[in-house]
This record gives structure tokens, C-alpha cells and sequence, in this order.
């Protein structure tokens, strides 16, 4: 070859290569500067807990107070699982102590049949805890608790009943047998229980409740309705409503996140592509959605009233993000990862990443519990910064594959 052909080639092969080498120096600067930062701002939230002597739960700031939460209530899993992607992201043992602590304090959620919340609280905990230690005794948890969460299900319907309908401000909306596209994250606990105990009967309740979720919980444009209540007299839909959304036709922008994600999972455990499928469907509903924002933040209901000036819900975007590295992992598709590094760096921004020592030493601000029942909103939560560093595992784990 001539020396002026070679010359060309060099120069083109730099030419390509440049972009690239900036764009991993790019990608792994951020990785670095938000390893640092989630450790240090959780570092000071684990001080005042180490100090106090107890072991405290917190889940949210309102009105400048901490609120800490109690075994039984459904976010309790989301910090100890937060300290098992601390201890993924930095490899410092400190991080798996206060892990085995606070993850060995929820014990007694195992027992727990008053509502589905039972696979979020175990699977982040203890489904974490498993999977970064091996304990065989873990495994024991994971399956009662799957036994504790079978016991919700209904064979008439095909459906694990989200909600009781005897107290509360449930109790008041006529509702026979509520299901929420929430509980679609519940069955990722039914999955593992048939794999370290070989009983299939969990296994089956999960892929009848994802079959069943198909089947009434989606719109033909692929948004979910929030609840669909289902008549225990034939498994009927009965009706398709909201309870933490605008309205019933509104698409709640957690809820939709909730279902990406959970269909994702099914995929994983399954492989049936339909699970596949619909999550790209759901997901494609809400990126081509005419209120879906720019930076990938969505609003706190895609049809919220006063839209480009309504809350934003950081933990929506979190979920999204943890789902979408996945979806990209397994499609190999640069599509969900451009999506999901977008949501990212929006996350990662000062205008949701709280500064050191701020924000009640939570890693996110912005998030909305529910605005229909004026409870948490726009307020750090404790399941937007565990979704927020699952998504940071998930993405160094796709740049350190490239
Ligand atoms: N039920 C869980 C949530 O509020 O998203």
C-alpha cells in the first residue's frame, strides 16, 4: 500500500475512533463522580443511623422532618437494597455489613398476607442479599414470603389481589378484588421461590398474573390503567380506575414504569418474548407520548393538568432507567440505553441530584407519592434512590461489557 493510502487510513481510524474514546471517558467520569457521591451522601444518612443505636428505616423528608418506617410498610425493603448496590458499586465491606442489618431487621415481612407489597420488601432486601452473599438460610425467607404472597391469589380471577378492601381509604371505593399494575414487581419473589425450592406453583401464579395483567390491565395504545377490580364471583373485570393517578383514563406515570419494569423481569424468568413485548410496547407508549419531557423525567401523570408546569416524579424516571439497561442488555439495543443514559444524566443533574448533606441525605429529590391522597409529593423517596442506583449498577455494568 502506499504511503499516502496509509496515511488516509490512519487519519480515518483516528477520526472514528476519537468519538468513541471520548464517549467512554464521558460515560465512565459519570460513573465515577456518582459512585463518589452516593457513597458520601449515604454515608452521612448510615452515620446518624449508626449513632442513634437502632436501626432505623427512612424512607422520605416532609415538612424538613425524617420519616423512618416500620417492618411492615411497603418501602422497607428499599434502603437495605440500597446498601447491597453501595456495596456492588464501591466493593467496600462496609456497605455489606449494614447491609446483612438491615436486610436481617425485616425478617419477621416473611409472614406478611395484608397486602402484595410483601415481593417489593423481600425482593430488595433479601432477593439482593442472595444474590451478593449465597447465604443458604435466605433462601428460607424468599420462599415463605412467597408462600406469604400465594396466599393473595385468586384462582377464579387468575390474579394476586393487590389491596384489602375491609379498612382504609380503600374500603370506600366499592371495589371486590383491586389489583394494581404495581404488583407486577412482585412477581420477580415467585420466580426465585420456584428456583431454590422446585415448587412450580409459584412460578404458575406469576405467569397467570402477568397473562391476566395483559389482558385487562392494558389499553390498546399500550398505557396501563392503575387498578382493575376483579369480581370473585366469575374473574371478571368488574371496573378500570385510578387511585394514585389524575383520573381513570390518565396514564400514571409510576404505574407505567411499574409495568415496563415488570415485564421485563417476566422476560428474564420466562423467555417468552410476548412479556418482551409488551414491555417495548409500554415503554414505546410513553417515549412517544406527546407530554413525555426532554431530559426523560416524567410528569407525575402524562395527563396531568397544568402540564409543562406539573411535579415531575423522579422515581418513575429512576425505574424506567433500571428497566431500560436491562431491556438494552438483553435486546442489545442502543435505543434503550440512549434512552435510559439520558434519564441519567437528567437524574444525575443538580436539578433532581441533591448536593452533600442535603435533602435529608436521600441521593434524589423530586418524587410524588400520591397526589390524589396529598401524601409525599415532591419529596426525596427512598425507592427513587434504590431504582437510581440499581440503574448505575446496571449501566457500569453495560459500559464495562463495551
Ligand atoms: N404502590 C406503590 C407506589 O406507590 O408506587
Amino acid at each position: 500500500m502506499q504511503k499516502k493510502n496509509l496515511f488516509l487510513l490512519f487519519l480515518i481510524a483516528i477520526i472514528f475512533k476519537l468519538p468513541v474514546q471520548s464517549q467512554n471517558s464521558e460515560n465512565s467520569a459519570f460513573i465515577q463522580d456518582n459512585v463518589k457521591f452516593v457513597a458520601e451522601q449515604y454515608g452521612l444518612q448510615t452515620n446518624i443511623i449508626e449513632e442513634s443505636g437502632k436501626v432505623l428505616n427512612p424512607k422520605t423528608i416532609i415538612n424538613g422532618k425524617m420519616k423512618y418506617v416500620s417492618p411492615e410498610e411497603w418501602t422497607s425493603g428499599f434502603f437495605p437494597g440500597s446498601m447491597w448496590y453501595l456495596y456492588e458499586l464501591t466493593g467496600n465491606k462496609k456497605w455489606k455489613e449494614l447491609g446483612i442489618k438491615y436486610t436481617e431487621a425485616l425478617d419477621s415481612v416473611k409472614y406478611l398476607t395484608s397486602h402484595h407489597d410483601v415481593g417489593f420488601m423481600i425482593g430488595s432486601s433479601y432477593g439482593n442479599a442472595i444474590r451478593l452473599t449465597g447465604n443458604e438460610e435466605y433462601k428460607d425467607v424468599i420462599i415463605q414470603a412467597a408462600k406469604s404472597l400465594s396466599t393473595r391469589y385468586k384462582p377464579v380471577a387468575g390474579i394476586i389481589q393487590s389491596w384489602n378492601v375491609d379498612r382504609g381509604w380503600q374500603a370506600v371505593r366499592g371495589w371486590e378484588c383491586p389489583v394494581i399494575i404495581d404488583n407486577m414487581m412482585n412477581l420477580e419473589l415467585l420466580f426465585n421461590a420456584t428456583r431454590f425450592s422446585g415448587d412450580s406453583s409459584f412460578y404458575k401464579i406469576a405467569v397467570s398474573h402477568a397473562d391476566k395483567t395483559i389482558e385487562h390491565q392494558f389499553r390498546p395504545d399500550f398505557t396501563t390503567w392503575h387498578v382493575i377490580d376483579y369480581s370473585l364471583i366469575d374473574g371478571s373485570a368488574r371496573s378500570k380506575q385510578t387511585a394514585q393517578g389524575f383520573a381513570n383514563h390518565s396514564v400514571w406515570a409510576r404505574g407505567q414504569s411499574w409495568g415496563i419494569y415488570g415485564f421485563v423481569v417476566c422476560y428474564r424468568e420466562t423467555g417468552n418474548k410476548r412479556y418482551l413485548e409488551q414491555a417495548e410496547k409500554a415503554f414505546d407508549a410513553v417515549a412517544k407520548h406527546i407530554n413525555m419531557p426532554e431530559d426523560g423525567i416524567p410528569y407525575w401523570d402524562y395527563d396531568a393538568p397544568n402540564i409543562p408546569h406539573a411535579l415531575r416524579d423522579a422515581s418513575s424516571a429512576a425505574i424506567m432507567a433500571a428497566a431500560l439497561y436491562e431491556l438494552a442488555a438483553i435486546e442489545n439495543k442502543d435505543y434503550y440505553k440512549q434512552w435510559a443514559d439520558n434519564i441519567m444524566v437528567s437524574l444525575a443533574s443538580p436539578a433532581y441530584r441533591a448536593a452533600i448533606g442535603e435533602n435529608g441525605n436521600f441521593l434524589l429529590k423530586h418524587s410524588v407519592g400520591s397526589i390524589p391522597h396529598g401524601s409525599e409529593v415532591d419529596v426525596p423517596l427512598n425507592y427513587a434512590d434504590y431504582y437510581f442506583l440499581e440503574a448505575l449498577k446496571r449501566k457500569k455494568d453495560l459500559e464495562n461489557e463495551k
